[in-house]
C-alpha cells in the first residue's frame, strides 16, 4: 500500500487511547465469482468524517453496502462500538446505529415527504416511535427547512436537491451513531453541493454523529473530511489526513484535475 507512513504511525499510537466508532478489518466482498473488495480496512472515530474516494467501479458503493448489511463480506470483521456486526441483515444494522443513504436515494415516490421521513424510524420499538418522530422531525427541519414546507407533497414531486435532503433526513430519523452516505453530491448544482457538505459537517460536529462519506467528487469531500481512504479496484491504495491527501501528487493528478 502506498500509505503515508508518518500518518499511519501517528494514528496507530493515538488509536489505543481514542475510542473507535467503526472498525473494518480486512473485508472481502464478492458478487458471485467477482471480487469487488479486497482486504479493506478502515477506522471511523466519533464525530469524524471519513471520506472514501475513488473512480467509478472502485468498490465504494460495495463498501457502503457491506457496512450497511446489504451485502455480506466473505471474510473480515466490521465492529461498531466494540460489537461485531458483519453479516448481520440491514434492519439489524440500523438498530445497532448505522443509517445508510444509498445510491439513488431509494425514496418512496408516491408517499409524502412526511411518510418517507416517518419510515426512517421503523427500526425503533413501536412504543417509542411517535415521541421520537416529533422530536426528530423538528431537528431535521432545522437542517433542511424546505422539507417542512413540502411535508404533504409526494416525494416524486421534489427537485433532485430536495430528494437528497429527504433521503438524508430519513436516515437521520433513525438517530444513528454513524451515517453512511453514497455520493450525496451526485446530481446537485455546485452551490447545493457546498451546502450539503457543510450540513454534513454540522451534523457531525453538533449532533455527535460519525460520517462515512462515499464520494466520486473528491474536491467536495475534501472540504469537510477529517481522514480519507482512496479505493482502486477494490483495494485501499492511499490513506491519510485531509491535509496529507490534498498534498499528495497522486490525488492532485487523478482526482483534482492536476
Ligand atoms: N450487483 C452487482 N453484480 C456484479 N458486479 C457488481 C455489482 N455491483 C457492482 N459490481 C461490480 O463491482 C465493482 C465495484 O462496484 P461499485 O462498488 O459499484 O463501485 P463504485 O461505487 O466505486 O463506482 C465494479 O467492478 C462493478 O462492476
Ligand atoms: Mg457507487
Amino acid at each position: 500500500m502506498a500509505g503515508l507512513c508518518n500518518a499511519d504511525v501517528h494514528r496507530a499510537s493515538a488509536e489505543s487511547s481514542r475510542e473507535i466508532r467503526l472498525r473494518i478489518d480486512g473485508i472481502s466482498t464478492f458478487y458471485g465469482e467477482a471480487q469487488a473488495l479486497k482486504d479493506v480496512s478502515l477506522r471511523v472515530h466519533p464525530r469524524e468524517i471519513v471520506a472514501i474516494l475513488g473512480s467509478n467501479g472502485a468498490g465504494k458503493s460495495t463498501l457502503l453496502k457491506t457496512v450497511a448489511g446489504l451485502l455480506s463480506p466473505q471474510k473480515g470483521k466490521i465492529v461498531l462500538d466494540g460489537e461485531p456486526i458483519e453479516g448481520r441483515p440491514a434492519h439489524e444494522v440500523i438498530r445497532k446505529g448505522i443509517a445508510c443513504v444509498p445510491e439513488g436515494r431509494e425514496l418512496f415516490g408516491s408517499l409524502t415527504v412526511r411518510e418517507n421521513l416517518e419510515l426512517g424510524t421503523y427500526s425503533l420499538p413501536k412504543s417509542m416511535r411517535k415521541k421520537v418522530q416529533s422530536e426528530r422531525l423538528e431537528m431535521i427541519f432545522s437542517l433542511f427547512a424546505v422539507l417542512k414546507r413540502r411535508l404533504k407533497q409526494k416525494a416524486e414531486t421534489l427537485s433532485g436537491g430536495e430528494q437528497q435532503m429527504l433521503a438524508m433526513g430519513r436516515a437521520l430519523m433513525a438517530d444513528p451513531k454513524l451515517l453512511a452516505t453514497d455520493e450525496p453530491s451526485l446530481g446537485l448544482a455546485p452551490m447545493l453541493v457546498a451546502e450539503m457538505m457543510s450540513t454534513l459537517r454540522h451534523i457531525c460536529d453538533e449532533w455527535g454523529v460519525s460520517l462515512l462519506l462515499v464520494e466520486q467528487n473528491a474536491r467536495a469531500a475534501l472540504k469537510i473530511a477529517d481522514y480519507v481512504y482512496v479505493l482502486e479496484r477494490g483495494k485501499v491504495v492511499l490513506e491519510g489526513t485531509r491535509e496529507e491527501v490534498i498534498a499528495s501528487p497522486t490525488i492532485q493528478a487523478a482526482y483534482m484535475g492536476g
